[in-house]
């Protein structure tokens, strides 16, 4: 049998599930070289919220980031996480910017790209497939993982085949608010590995309590790699634990080979910044614990606690459980889009303000409207006709690949940000948060002359470990 390999995930979720993406590269130097020599499959260092945290709380460039992990890790393939047509951004960007952002990433360290889609409509995963291996990277596409009727075994079984046939080098189940249950995860992986020929992963969350069960009965299942994150920065939102799910398969036939030495090591490395962070509050036992609600709600747990603040703010904490029924109704008049980054926002907004006007749709959302018009991609299944007119009424909705519609961008936005431009990848900075990086390269040009750094009130953001 297969030996299963593992993918850590520490520097990427691990620390974007516990500490608010707060790890900064000063964190990470001094046990790069000691995780590159434990023989994991891959160690995801980059995108996801960490581009935007970098840029934004860090003042870091992740870019520099990027390749000061690189000049560390030398062995180990270094992975991302990629929002496909939205890349690390949140709404979706010109075909050319996808392009240059993943030759860049490719180009300043990254091998292997893990692509998905909050819809999982394939054609926003085209683009960036494509420009990953061009640029000869491996181009790995997630299925969203979420709960509904129509999301059935076969659901996902002809999903994974047309990702096989859009050249993904292998697929991951991409189960981001931790709902899969470990004997659906056996059935789910069993049926996809005799479906396609290309490695399987698995990725989920400790949220709702059963990670650990899910892995196991994955790899029982013939899962080839798992996500896991070093101890201190796994459980509660984040992954199960690396050193973990080595021991419980150690002896057996999927044995993962990794040293139970080495990994303490590296543990001790991080166990005083999670001390740290519960201190200064970074890192709150809240998310540590299990949260039952998420198999209750079929909610991941960030998007309850967004919705608790969000009516924190509106003075209407009462109407919580109110909510949390109407978010099962705004998913299903939407098409039952998997609840991810954007949509989970989408859909928690609309069901706030469907209660607190005290009529559905009396307030509407743009990003409601535009995820009707089609903007997003395509539902899982057909909004209505009612739900549309009521929504955009004579509209009509585009049935195209959104990007098809946005004209090649690259050009005019680096005649923008011209005068800041220090790298060709600033560009791309600029392109997916124009304001922030602004601030950032203020700040960046502020420190080299040694003008005073204050600009952009940075000093408030500094990470606090
Ligand atoms: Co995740």
């Amino acid at each position: 049998m297969a030996k299963v390999k593992i993918s850590d995930s520490t520097l990427r979720d691990g620390q974007q599930s516990l500490i608010a993406t707060r790890m900064r590269i000063e964190d990470m130097l001094p046990i790069l070289e000691k995780m590159d020599k434990v023989g994991f499959e891959s160690m995801e260092v980059w995108g996801g919220a960490t581009f935007d945290s970098c840029l934004r709380y860090l003042k870091e460039d992740p870019w520099e980031r990027l390749r000061q992990i690189k000049s560390l890790v030398k062995n180990t393939k270094l992975q991302m996480l990629l929002r496909g047509q939205n890349v690390l951004g949140y709404k979706n960007y010109a075909d050319d910017v996808v392009e240059a952002f993943v030759e860049k990433s490719v180009k300043n360290g990254i091998d292997k790209i893990r692509i998905f889609d909050a819809l999982n409509d394939k054609r926003n995963l085209i683009t960036a497939t494509n420009a990953t291996k061009k640029a000869g990277g491996h181009a790995q596409l997630a299925i969203s993982y979420t709960l509904s009727d129509v999301h059935t075994l076969d659901y996902y079984v002809e999903l994974a085949k047309e990702y096989e046939k859009l050249g993904a080098d292998s697929i991951c189940i991409k189960d981001m608010a931790g709902l899969l249950l470990p004997m659906a995860a056996y059935d789910l992986v069993k049926a996809l590995k005799q479906t396609v020929n290309i490695p399987i992963e698995i990725h989920s969350h400790y949220t709702s309590g059963v990670a650990g069960m899910t892995y196991l009965k994955s790899i029982e299942a013939g899962a080839d790699i798992i996500d896991t994150d070093m101890s201190p920065f796994s459980m509660g939102t984040s992954q199960p634990a690396t050193e973990v799910m080595v021991g419980a398969l150690k002896g057996t036939e999927y044995d993962t080979g990794l040293n139970d030495k080495q990994l303490k090591e590296i543990a001790d490395y991080f166990r005083p910044m999670r001390e740290k962070a519960i201190e200064n509050g970074l890192l709150s036992t809240k998310v540590l614990s299990v949260d039952i609600a998420t198999l209750l709600y079929q909610v991941p747990g960030g998007m309850l606690s967004n919705l608790v603040s969000q009516l924190k703010t509106q003075k209407a904490e009462d109407k919580y459980e109110e909510v949390l029924n109407e978010i099962p109704r705004v998913r299903a008049d939407l098409g039952y889009p998997p609840l991810v980054t954007p949509s989970s926002q989408i859909v928690g907004t609309q069901a706030v303000l469907n209660v607190l006007m005290g009529e559905r749709y009396k307030m509407i959302s743009n990003e409601t409207k535009d995820m009707v018009r089609g903007k997003y991609g395509k539902t899982p299944v057909p909004i209505s006709d009612e739900i549309r007119r009521k929504i955009i009424g004579n509209e009509k909705p585009i049935t195209n690949r959104p990007a098809d519609l946005i004209p090649p961008a690259l050009a005019k936005i680096e005649e923008e940000m011209i005068e800041y431009k220090e790298q060709e990848e600033d560009v791309l900075s600029y392109a997916l948060f124009p304001q922030i990086a602004i601030e950032f390269f203020k700040f960046r040009q502020a420190q080299k002359y040694g003008v005073d750094p204050s600009l952009g009130n940075t000093q408030n953001n500094i990470y606090p470990i």
